[in-house]
Parts: structure tokens; sequence; C-alpha cells
């Protein structure tokens, strides 16, 4: 299996931070689905500087963080301080998850999953289904094939991997890109309630898009 390889976030600064601190579109969204469904322990999966971690727990859920990088833990903490939140933060890495079976009602991880090899995948959503509850959901991203990035000559790992090489705090970190057939196989074991895909066009590069999978799946 590949090693593991934290974001830089050291080197985001300036209006890069201010991007990584807005929540995604998508977010919204699931804090009322999940609200709605009464569920209440929630992780944020690779919670990068913890723009959904403060989220959700300004909505009311016990919230836990998790991540990789040292200093994207550091920063939620500040952050969550500013805000006022209780959260519980844990350096560690995804492949092996800290928390008991059946901990979480619900669990957003975006952009986080593909930050590995076919292997750790796998081994992933096998964690995430130890750690979900019966009936508890996951909502993801996984980097499409279709993004630019796959066509890159970049190192590849395996069939569906290789490790990003580009200035910026993702450099040498490996990426997985799927399929919607992969996608179908990887969550045999989970209901698969939704799955789409989204383009992110580059303004200044129209050419060079990224396309994610959105999943969300249920225990
Ligand atoms: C694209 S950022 C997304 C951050 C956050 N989910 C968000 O939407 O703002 C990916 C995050 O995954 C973390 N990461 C990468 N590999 C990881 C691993 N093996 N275990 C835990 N976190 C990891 C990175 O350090 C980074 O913070």
């Amino acid at each position: 299996m590949v090693d593991s390889k934290a974001w830089n976030w050291n080197i985001v600064k300036g209006d890069h931070e201010r991007h990584w601190q807005e929540p995604a579109m998508e977010s919204y969204y699931l804090v009322s689905r999940w609200l709605t469904q009464g569920k209440k322990d929630f992780l944020d999966l690779g919670c990068g500087l913890g723009r959904h971690t403060i989220q959700f727990a300004k909505a009311g859920f016990n919230t836990s963080g998790f991540d990789l990088s040292e200093t994207s833990i550091k920063r939620t903490g500040e952050y969550a301080e500013q805000a006022g939140v209780k959260v519980a933060l844990k350096v560690g890495d995804m492949l092996n998850l800290p928390y008991d079976d059946e901990n979480f009602d619900c669990i957003y991880c975006r952009n986080v999953i593909s930050h590995t090899d076919t292997v750790g995948v796998r081994k992933i959503i096998a964690e995430l289904k130890r750690v979900l509850k019966n009936g508890g959901e996951c909502y993801l991203t996984l980097c499409s094939k279709q993004s630019w990035g796959f066509q890159q000559d970049w190192p590849v790992v395996d069939e569906n991997t290789k490790i990003r090489m580009m200035d910026g705090p993702e450099n040498g970190v490996p990426h997985f890109y799927a399929d919607y057939d992969l996608i179908i196989d990887l969550f045999k074991d989970f209901e698969i309630v939704k799955i789409f895909q989204v383009e992110e066009r580059i303004v200044e590069e129209p050419t060079a898009s990224s396309y994610h999978y959105h999943v969300l799946t249920r225990k």
C-alpha cells in the first residue's frame, strides 16, 4: 500500500485559506438532512481547516474532527475556539480510525478518501462501515477518472492511482481516481442512496476541469 501523506496546510494562507474556511454547498443539505433524521454523533473525516467541523458543531451535532495533518488539527482547534464551539479532535491516519465500532451516526469526508491507492480505499471503506452505527450515513467524494489530473504524466501507483506532482499543498499526495462501476463495487456492502458526478471548472484554465463523484451511502 502507498504511504499516506497529509496535505501541507502550512503554505495555505490568505484567499486560499479563506476558500478552505467556507463550507461546501452540499454541507448545508447534509446538516438539514441529518438533523431531520435525528442524527447526533458526527465525524468530519479529513477535516482540513475544519470548515465542516465547525459548521456541524454550530448546528448542534456532537462533532469529531480527524486528520493526518497536525497543522490541520491545530488550526481547526483554534478556529473552533474562536467560533465558541466544542469539538473532539484527533490526528491520525484514516486507514486505522481510532474510534469504537458503531460510534457515529453520520460521516462526511469531502475530497479525502482518494488520498491513497486502491488497496487503501478498500480499507478505508471497511473502516467507515465499522465506525458507523446501523442506519448511519456517510457522504463522501472521490476523484473521477474524467479529471484532468488522471491524464497527467505523474508517477503511477496502480491502475487507479497517481502521485500528484505539482506545487501546492497536495504535492506528493497520492490520488485515487474512480469511475461509476468501480464505485458500485467499492460500496457493495452499503446501500447507495445517491451518486452523481460534479465538474469543477477552473476559470483561468478551462481545459483543466476536475471531476468528483459525490456518494451518499447508508449502512
Ligand atoms: C482536500 S483536503 C479536504 C479537507 C476538508 N474535508 C474540507 O473539505 O475542507 C484533504 C484532507 O485529507 C487529509 N488526509 C490526507 N490523507 C489522509 C489520511 N491518510 N488520513 C487522514 N487524513 C488525510 C489531508 O491532510 C487534508 O486535510
